[in-house]
């Protein structure tokens, strides 16, 4: 085969897996793979259980028959194993893959336009393709949830140190309530209050909690972490992934940490570990981070190294240490303030 030949195939690949997802996050977005998880069905039925139009269901199971999500029983369709992976509650779902490259597209799309001009609109982008939004905060929770049950909820002695205190956690940029939900389960003699930006992460955040029996111990609200001032001193302040979102006004944003926390109380900051050497972008994983950094431009935005964090903390009169987990690329930095 010739280099170009080899190129080309390659290429065609890559277009093919974009296609599989696009087809995913279609199925995952109006919940076709999860009816069709719970019985095989023609497309006409499926659009009636569903109330979406017969036509797109018709042309959307012929394209997933394709990729291999569908197989046919008879007149009916059924899920394949490679579908069921898609489920959103399937254990270590595939789904993030799905909205990640829908979403992926669009902010592309945006970059592209926006790249003219230079100007940058911020996280009202997020928000501009409605199909994607409720997906965002789930999207999240199934990438990083399990990394925090696994690593960083038992290598982070923080959590536990803040528990035997006792007291509340504040999550500044909460999204879905995943990570309260998740501390407070673990640790009962925590209680929590969450802050979002968007109304519909604090609506999917307080009926998650409800559901899973903790919504007496946190409570959700909308509002903006610039101006947002907690009514106690709190024994943990965290931001996960959100820090990025406000570091234009960093100076103010340390501050406002320092201020919230009771003395002896301690900040956890979850970040991609923006790497110092650019080489190491090259690497299959670090790879995404580059892409999702364009993404973060759009949005006014930057990842950041955890140096520049730590060294933000020293200017509070707060000192920083910084783990990684993730293979390298999930930076927790935590930082006390002083008693
Ligand atoms: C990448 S998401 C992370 C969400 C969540 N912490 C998680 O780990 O799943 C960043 C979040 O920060 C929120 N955010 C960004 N800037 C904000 C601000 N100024 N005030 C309140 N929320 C903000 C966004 O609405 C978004 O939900």
């Amino acid at each position: 085969m010739s280099a170009i030949e080899e190129l080309r195939k390659a290429t065609m690949a890559q277009a093919q897996g974009a296609m599989a997802l696009q087809l995913a996050f279609v199925g995952v977005a109006n919940g076709l793979l999860e009816a069709l998880a719970e019985r095989a069905e023609e497309p006409a039925g499926l659009a009636r259980r569903l109330s979406l139009d017969e036509g797109y269901v018709t042309r959307w199971c012929e394209a997933a028959y394709a990729f291999g999500y569908l197989d046919p029983s008879g007149a009916r369709y059924a899920l394949t194993d490679l579908g069921r992976a898609f489920l959103p509650g399937a254990p270590e779902t595939l789904m993030p893959f799905a909205i990640q490259s829908v979403l992926g597209a669009h902010m592309a799309e945006r970059a592209a336009g926006l790249m003219r001009t230079g100007e940058r609109p911020g996280e009202s982008v997020l928000a501009e393709r409605a199909t994607i939004l409720p997906w965002f905060g789930p999207m999240l929770e199934a990438t990083f949830g399990p990394l925090f049950d696994r690593e960083i909820l038992p290598g982070v002695p923080a959590f536990a140190e803040a528990a035997a205190r006792g007291g509340a956690v504040l999550d500044l940029g909460c999204g879905n309530g995943w990570y309260l939900c998740r501390v407070v389960s673990r640790f009962p003699a925590l209680r929590g209050v969450g802050l979002d930006g968007f109304e519909e992460n604090v609506r999917q955040a307080t009926e998650r909690a409800r559901r899973e029996g903790v919504g007496d111990r946190l409570a959700f609200q909308t509002g903006d972490i610039y101006t947002h001032a907690p009514l106690e001193p709190v024994a943990l302040v965290a931001m996960n992934r959100a820090l990025h979102h406000v570091w234009d006004q960093r100076g103010r944003v340390f501050r406002l940490l320092r201020e919230a926390l009771q003395p002896g109380g301690v900040a956890v900051i979850w970040e991609p570990a923006w790497p110092a050497d650019v080489t190491r972008l090259r690497d299959p994983r670090a790879r995404v981070l580059a892409v999702q950094n364009l993404s973060e431009h759009v949005q006014g935005n930057h990842f950041l190294q955890p140096s520049e964090i730590e060294a933000a903390f020293a200017q509070v009169g707060m000192t920083a240490r910084t783990q990684l987990f993730g293979g390298g690329l999930e930076a927790i930095v935590v930082a006390t303030r002083p008693e």
